[in-house]
C-alpha cells in the first residue's frame, strides 16, 4: 500500500499541533499517510514546493512567515488565497498545477464569525491588532459579513498600510493610539504573536472597553493568554484561536483526500492534552 505525505512548512514549527490534528484524521479514517513538520529557510520554498510536483508529497500547509512567500513558487492560487493573497494550503490539481489555496478564512467563519449571536453584525466596529500572515485573511472573512468598519493598528505601520492597499476600505491607526480606539470597539482581534507562551505581552491594558465587547485572540497555545484573562476578569465575552485551527485543518484535509473530517469531543480532547 502507498502512504501518501503531508506536512507544514514554517519557521518556527516547534510549537505546531497541525501533525496531531492530521495524523488523528488519518487514523480515523484509516487513511495511509503521515503528517510531519517541515521546518525550512526561505531560500527552501522553491525545492519544498518542487516535491509536490514530483509527487513526492501530496500537501503543504504553509504558517509564518511563508503565506506570502510561496507565491511566486506556485501555478495557481484560487478561491480566498486570491481575494487575500495568503497561502496556507498547496497541493497538485488534475492538470499537473501546483495549486495555493486558504483555508484561514473558512477556519475563522467556522470557529468564530458563524458562533456570533450579535443582532446587526455588520454594523460593528472592529479593531484587528497586528499586521502579519494572517491578518489579511481575518480582515476578508469579516468583509463577507457585511463589516466594514475596520480600524488596524500594528507596531510597524508601513504593514497595515500594505493590507490597506488590498483592502481600501479599512483605517491604518498608529500603534500607540490602539487603546484609545479600542474603547470604541465591539470587536477586537489579536493577530499578533503578543501573548504566546514564553513571548511578550502586551504593554496596554484596554481598561476602558464598552461592557459588550467581544475580544478575539488567534492564538490558542496557550489556551488562555493574558489579555483574555484579563477581559475575562471584566466578565468580557472572550474567545480563542482554537476552533479556527481545527477548521482550517478540516478545509485542508477535505481538500487533499475529498473526507470531511467530523470535530468530535476526542480530537478536541487530544488537542487540548497538547496545550501547555
Ligand atoms: P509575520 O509578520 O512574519 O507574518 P506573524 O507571526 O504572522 O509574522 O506576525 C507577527 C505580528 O505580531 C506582527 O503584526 C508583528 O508586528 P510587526 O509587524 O511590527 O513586527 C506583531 N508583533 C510581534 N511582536 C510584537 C511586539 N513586541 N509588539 C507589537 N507587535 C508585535
Amino acid at each position: 500500500m502507498t502512504t501518501n505525505f503531508f506536512g507544514i512548512i514554517g519557521k518556527p514549527l516547534s510549537h505546531s499541533l497541525s501533525p496531531i490534528l492530521h495524523n488523528f484524521w488519518f487514523k480515523k479514517y484509516k487513511i495511509h499517510a503521515k503528517y510531519s513538520l517541515i521546518e525550512i529557510e526561505h531560500n527552501e520554498i522553491e525545492g519544498i514546493i518542487n516535491k509536490i510536483r514530483s509527487k513526492e508529497l501530496q500537501g503543504i500547509n504553509v504558517t509564518t512567515p511563508y503565506k506570502q512567500a510561496v507565491i511566486p513558487f506556485l501555478d495557481q492560487i484560487i478561491d480566498d488565497a486570491k481575494e487575500t493573497l495568503s497561502v496556507n494550503t498547496i497541493s497538485l490539481n488534475k492538470e499537473g498545477k501546483v495549486v495555493g489555496n486558504n483555508t484561514d478564512v473558512y477556519g475563522l467563519e467556522q470557529g468564530f464569525l458563524n458562533k456570533l449571536k450579535k443582532q446587526n453584525l455588520e454594523k460593528n466596529k472592529v479593531l484587528i491588532l497586528g499586521a502579519g500572515g494572517v491578518t489579511a485573511s481575518v480582515i476578508y472573512a469579516l468583509s463577507k459579513k457585511g463589516i466594514n468598519q475596520i480600524f488596524i493598528g500594528n507596531r510597524t505601520s508601513r504593514k497595515a498600510e500594505d493590507i490597506k492597499k488590498k483592502f481600501s476600505f479599512i483605517e491604518v491607526i498608529e500603534w500607540k493610539n490602539i487603546e484609545r480606539v479600542a474603547e470604541k470597539m465591539d470587536i477586537i482581534i489579536n493577530t499578533t504573536s503578543l501573548g504566546l507562551e514564553n513571548g511578550n505581552n502586551f504593554e496596554q491594558d484596554f481598561k476602558n472597553v464598552k461592557p459588550n465587547l467581544i475580544y478575539y485572540d488567534i492564538i490558542y497555545n496557550p489556551e488562555e493568554t493574558m489579555m483574555i484573562k484579563n477581559f475575562k476578569k471584566k466578565l468580557i465575552k472572550t474567545y480563542n484561536g482554537l476552533e479556527m485551527f481545527i477548521y482550517q485543518g478540516q478545509k485542508s484535509f477535505s481538500l487533499w483526500n475529498k473526507t470531511l473530517p467530523e470535530l468530535d469531543e476526542n480530537l478536541k480532547n487530544t488537542i487540548t492534552s497538547k496545550l501547555k
